[in-house]
């Protein structure tokens, strides 16, 4: 076994945090059946006690012993997208703690897909918790170096899986109640979740759902200001915050061609692209010191979802 691979394991099996790949972004690990670990998640992201973890799992009979039922509904959507971006909420077991849950009655559960990552659950015959690995309402990391950088020495290892294929988080589908529903899109188009339970599935709405962090307003945010454009109207959104002095970051496919003065941050033309770039360009805009970032709003279908989800929260004016 790689020596790193080892280091994690000792360290998650002594209670202590790793930074774990995964192919959505890089989650901050810990024993999901160990309370103080999951606890210092908390501690070190900065989160709500109250917000819940995904607990990651090598595979579906896993899986089914943190769930108490896994419904046809649940054994459909993992057999088609585990492993993979898709994470179910269900009716918990014994087994996950209270830290876990945030003392819900149910769990959310992945399978991802990543080599490392389930070469170490396999390994490790047991649950990994793990919230992406950034401090609470910042950008995800999409790189082991993002972990570093943000994290420092709270993190026993970070196993470094190279940067993540799909670059935004996991779709979450809550089946703990009567209609499946959608909690959160990403990784997994919705298309291909209703295609697979011949089902609409309506998003959840902020009132119900506000222990699901990821659709508190404003989230997922860099320090620079996020204005979300059109094709149309980039030229005027750019050029009126350049007169006022701004340092404007452009957000938009290499055909398009930004103002003069602004920094052009080229994203790929189709949304998978977009996804996997996203993150680490907003990063980029605040590593250079941009005021503003001037974004392109994908189309709302596949991928695009969830990359307007997350500028839209990131577009959120903050308090701070
Ligand atoms: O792709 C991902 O899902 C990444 C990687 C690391 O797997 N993880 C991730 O975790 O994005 P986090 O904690 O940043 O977002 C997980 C979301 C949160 O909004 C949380 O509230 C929700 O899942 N969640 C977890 N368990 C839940 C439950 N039992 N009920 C409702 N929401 C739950
Ligand atoms: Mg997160």
């Amino acid at each position: 076994m790689r020596p790193a691979l080892t280091r994690a394991l000792e360290a998650l099996r002594r209670g202590d945090l790793i930074g774990l790949p995964t192919e959505t972004v890089y989650g901050l690990g810990a024993d999901a059946s160990n309370e103080l670990a999951v606890r210092r998640i908390f501690a070190v992201k900065g989160r709500p006690s109250t917000h819940p973890l995904i607990v990651h799992v090598a595979d579906l009979p896993e899986a089914r012993r943190w769930a108490s039922t896994f419904s046809a509904h649940a054994e459909a959507l993992a057999a088609a997208f585990w492993p993979g971006p898709l994470t179910l909420i269900v009716p918990r077991s014994d087994r996950p703690s209270d830290a876990v849950t945030g003392g819900q009655n149910t769990v959310g559960l992945r399978v991802p897909d990543h080599p490392l990552a389930l070469e170490l659950l396999r390994e490790f015959a047991g649950g990994i918790a793990a919230p992406s690995a950034n401090r609470y309402g910042r950008v995800s990391p999409t790189t082991a170096q993002h972990v570093r950088d943000e994290l420092g020495s709270d993190v026993a290892e970070v196993l470094d899986g190279g940067p993540c294929t799909v670059g935004v988080e996991s779709t979450i589908v809550d089946l703990s109640g009567v209609a499946p529903r959608l909690l959160r899109p990403g990784g997994v188009p919705l298309e291909a979740i209703e295609a697979a339970l011949h089902a609409r599935v309506p998003l959840a709405t902020a009132a119900t759902d506000i222990r699901a962090p990821g659709m508190v307003a404003s989230h997922y945010a860099p320090r620079a200001g996020l204005v979300l454009a059109t094709r149309d109207s980039l030229e005027k959104e750019v050029t009126k915050r350049l007169a006022a002095g701004a340092r404007v970051a452009v957000l938009a496919p290499s055909s398009e061609q930004p103002p003069t003065g602004a920094i052009h941050l080229a994203i790929p033309d189709d949304a998978e692209g977009y996804a996997r770039a996203l993150y680490g360009l907003l990063r980029e805009a605040d590593a250079r010191g941009c005021d503003v970032i001037v974004a392109i709003r994908p189309t709302d279908s596949g991928l695009g979802l969830a990359v307007n989800d997350r500028l839209t929260r990131a577009a959120t004016p903050r308090r701070t």
